[in-house]
């Protein structure tokens, strides 16, 4: 079997691994052999690709190769133990603007090292590659760029609204159209350098034009934009593999991006070409009356004569690592017969699945963590909901606000509950940054600080609540 063909085999058997790393992903349960899929089929490709590299380079561009692995090996595995969950949103955003600037430096390439047997039509389809893998690396990068500043809260998550807005994304694909006509007529350039400025500026513009509470599907679709700069960079390189592996990457990307889009009840084609539909920002007046206080005591009490309570985990959650004595307070609660169950936003946290996660890490039960469309009808009926570090995720605006940028998006519907009780620490905005009419109900109270402190102030005043009463010195003689 010559190098080529073994490589080619090889390709094969990467491909269907990398398969069923996706498949085993799609589920909690099969998650973790999707990840030792997904590695086993990298260890494959990337021996495959130095075995068939190996023809045709020296033992110096072996070592250069070498070494870059071990680097790159190194850095990721470094920032992937040291990440906090609450930091993996951003930590994949720039991981795909990496993505994003070899796709582009990759096209670059091509047009400065033209193959000399390539002529005719076959020269006109690889300028045409080269045109392409640029213009999506581009976007990807500076797209994938901001989208980590937003998501590590380094610039502020509220969307750019240049005038125009729509216009210019549109010229700038307009004008890509043209670009690519010309240079393949006649490749110069100046034309790619023209090309690689619209799209870094389209990709900065697409994604600091939307708010934070699209963020999700934002990162979902900068995924997808990753897997089609991957792919190009295949057909350039001539490499099967890397045209495979971006296909499944951008067309699985691309369903998320779909999926989360009617989660989020957005229109796809709006979120593909960056406008998301939503409604310019109406300003918030601020006014939106008195809030109330309850202190932990006072939250123990109103559980202890609660017959059911709903608890809608958050970012803040997790932010405060209160998920242990919050599984505590629920298995506490059902102990003394109140019936609890936990209602799951599909974006509450920083990335899909976050809540489930966490929860599951504190042993809570799977049977009483429901999804935010199984449990939505049931808080008319609910004695107390706690809402531990959430707010866009409950946030009533969202229903009966037409004007808000959070408008249209489904919500957990907290306040049909008889109290509720909210844990955060000040009165301030969520990641959208929309102030939430919830605080100011009637039948809403605040307790505000940390929520891991404050859920175990409760615990010990159950305790305390559930404590024999001493009896009185001299009554029991
Ligand atoms: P947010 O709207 O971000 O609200 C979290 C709340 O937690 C804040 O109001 C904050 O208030 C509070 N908090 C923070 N630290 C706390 C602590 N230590 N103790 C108590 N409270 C604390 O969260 P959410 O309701 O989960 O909504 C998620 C938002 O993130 C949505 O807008 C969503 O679109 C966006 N997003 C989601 C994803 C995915 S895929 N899930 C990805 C990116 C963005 P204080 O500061 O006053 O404490």
């Amino acid at each position: 079997m010559t190098t080529d063909t073994a490589a080619q085999a090889a390709y094969v058997v990467a491909a269907l691994l990398f398969i069923l790393s996706l498949a085993g992903l799609s589920q909690h349960r099969t998650s973790r052999s999707g990840v030792v899929w997904g590695i086993a089929g990298m260890v494959v490709a990337l021996a495959a690709t130095v075995g068939l590299a190996s023809r045709s380079i020296t033992a110096t561009g072996l070592v250069l190769i070498a070494v870059a692995t071990a680097v790159g090996a190194g850095i990721g595995l470094w920032r992937a133990r040291v990440v906090e969950m609450t930091g993996m949103p951003e930590l994949i955003a720039i991981m795909h603007s990496l993505v994003g600037l070899a796709a582009a430096f990759v096209g670059w390439n091509g047009y400065l090292d033209v193959d000399a047997e390539l002529s005719g039509s076959l020269l006109g389809i690889h300028h045409a590659e080269v045109f392409i893998g640029v213009f999506i690396g581009a976007v990807t990068f500076t797209g994938s760029v901001v989208a980590y500043l937003k998501l590590s809260a380094r610039i502020d998550s509220r969307p750019l609204t240049l005038p125009g807005k729509h216009v210019l994304n549109i010229g700038a694909l307009v004008a890509f159209v043209g670009l690519t006509i010309a240079f393949v007529a006649r490749p110069n350039m100046g034309l790619l350098i023209a090309v690689t400025v619209i799209a870094l500026a389209l990709g900065a513009h697409l994604v600091a034009s939307i708010g934070g509470g699209d963020m999700p599907v934002v990162v979902s679709m900068l995924n997808s934009y990753s897997g089609w700069a991957a792919a190009a960079s295949g057909f350039l390189l001539a490499n099967n593999l890397l045209i495979v592996t971006g296909a499944l990457v951008g067309s699985s990307g691309a369903y998320l991006s779909y999926i989360m889009c009617k989660a989020m009840n957005r229109s796809f084609i709006s979120v593909i070409a960056g406008g998301f539909g939503t409604p310019a920002a109406a300003a918030d007046d601020g006014e939106h009356g008195e809030h109330r206080e309850i202190s932990a005591e006072e939250t123990a009490e109103l559980l202890r004569d609660a017959t059911s309570v709903i608890i809608t985990p958050g970012y803040g959650m997790a932010v405060a690592q209160a998920q242990y004595p919050v599984a505590e307070l629920a298995r506490k609660l059902r102990e003394r017969g109140v019936e609890v169950r936990f209602g799951i936003h599909p974006v509450a946290g920083r990335l899909p699945g976050h809540m489930n996660v966490l929860l599951a890490e504190a042993n809570v039960p799977y049977d009483i963590v429901l999804e935010m469309d199984e449990i939505n009808d049931d808080f008319a009926a609910t004695s107390v909901v706690l809402v531990i570090g959430a707010n866009d995720t409950v946030n009533p605006a969202a229903t009966d606000n037409p004007a808000s940028p959070i408008a249209g998006m489904p919500v957990l519907h907290v306040w049909e509950a008889a109290n509720v009780v909210v844990f955060k620490r000040s009165m301030a905005a969520g990641y959208a940054g929309v102030q939430n009419p919830l605080f100011f109900r009637e039948n809403t109270q605040m307790l505000f600080g940390d929520a891991k402190q404050r859920v175990e102030d409760i615990l010990r005043r159950l305790d305390a609540l559930d404590a024999p009463v001493p009896e009185m010195a001299g009554t029991s003689r």
